[in-house]
């Protein structure tokens, strides 16, 4: 009840966009007395937001906590579905394994798992994902697209996509893509994506995203093998980024991606992650379990492969690797 009340209430101020509610407007809208209201706004208060009460004018937020919260990721989230549901936690293992028990218990499409901190925040090929407290986004969306098991490593594309729309909503910053699924400010790595797959023998259950970003670690958070190839958005841009508009941001994103993917197939979202993928058209050396195969990226297919092109010309369809982008 208290948190409907603060939902309802932090619609409210978002709407009113920095400006005055009356103790009145507000009493009406949650139907209770003016004093009632006060309390409210305390509640409020106490989770870290900071209101200005003027006389004759009523109330207005001046400042968001550093602290997210679920109500904070709230405040003005405009998706159908994606981010309807949060599961919030302040010091998890992994958002994915408990996204992945959710799922299996029948969560709705779109829930999500958020974490302030991850102790054991995995990576692809089971690598440790530093996750420091307050810092970054570390989350885990459920989906349950109804396409063939074949097709689900394009969500892996969509979430870059979808990724590098917010971090330009939101940052004065131009990411880019190295397929299939880092995100790059110059040259540096900024966010993660770890795509899994829950199935049985032709049918998807579920499709658990798990989404890492640094958006606000300084230079000194990050250990010392991680700073020649790790970077954060607040390092590239030189001042803070607001984690839970940036979360609206990629939800917003990735719902319209995801909608127009299920309505008009992969076409689109190719041409889009095409225009922001960084080694299209350069020499790269895939490095796969089995071999390393060294040629020009050509593009990726309609399943999201990536395509090289050796120099006797063979065309070479790559599925899982790490990218080298270095000349040599
Ligand atoms: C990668 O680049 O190797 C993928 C990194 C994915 C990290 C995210 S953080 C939230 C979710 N929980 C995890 O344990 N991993 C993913």
């Amino acid at each position: 009840m208290q948190s409907e009340v603060r939902k309802k209430l932090l619609d409210a101020f978002t709407a009113a966009n920095g400006d005055y509610l009356s103790g009145q407007y507000l009493a009406d809208l949650i139907g209770c007395s003016r004093t009632a209201v006060w309390k409210h706004v305390e509640d409020l208060r106490k989770h870290g937001f900071e209101l200005e009460a003027v006389q004759r004018k009523g109330y207005r937020i001046v400042k968001t906590p550093e602290q997210i919260s679920a109500d904070e990721i709230r405040l003005g989230l405009k998706t159908k579905f994606l981010g309807q549901v949060i599961h919030f936690k302040e010091s998890v293992d992994s958002t994915q394994k408990i996204a992945k028990t959710l799922s299996y218990e029948n969560a709705p499409e779109g829930t999500v798992v958020i974490a302030e901190e991850q102790l054991t925040g995995r990576g692809r090929m089971d690598r440790i994902w530093h996750s420091p407290k307050y810092t970054g986004i570390w989350m885990s969306m459920i989906l349950r697209p109804n396409i063939p098991i074949a097709q689900a490593p394009q969500l892996t594309l969509i979430t870059a996509v979808a990724i590098v729309q917010a971090i330009e909503e939101v940052s004065k910053l131009s990411p880019q893509i190295k397929w299939p699924n880092d995100i790059l400010i110059n040259g540096k790595k900024v966010t993660g994506i770890l795509t899994e797959l829950q199935a049985e023998a032709d049918r998807i259950f579920a499709i658990i995203i798990g989404v890492g970003i640094n958006v606000n670690q300084k230079l000194e958070d990050y250990p010392e093998e991680l700073r020649e190839i790790a970077t954060s958005l607040s390092i590239e841009q030189g001042e803070k980024i607001s984690r839970a508009k940036l979360i609206r941001a990629v939800f917003a994103n990735f719902e319209n991606l995801y909608l127009l993917y299920l309505e008009k197939g992969f076409e689109p979202i190719k041409l889009l992650w095409e225009s922001y993928a960084i080694s299209i058209g350069k020499t790269i050396t895939a490095r796969t379990l089995t071999e390393n195969i060294r040629g020009k990226a050509l593009g990726i297919t309609e399943d999201g492969v990536l395509m090289i092109e050796d120099e006797a010309g063979t065309i070479h369809y790559v599925y899982s690797a790490d990218i080298d982008l270095s000349e040599n």
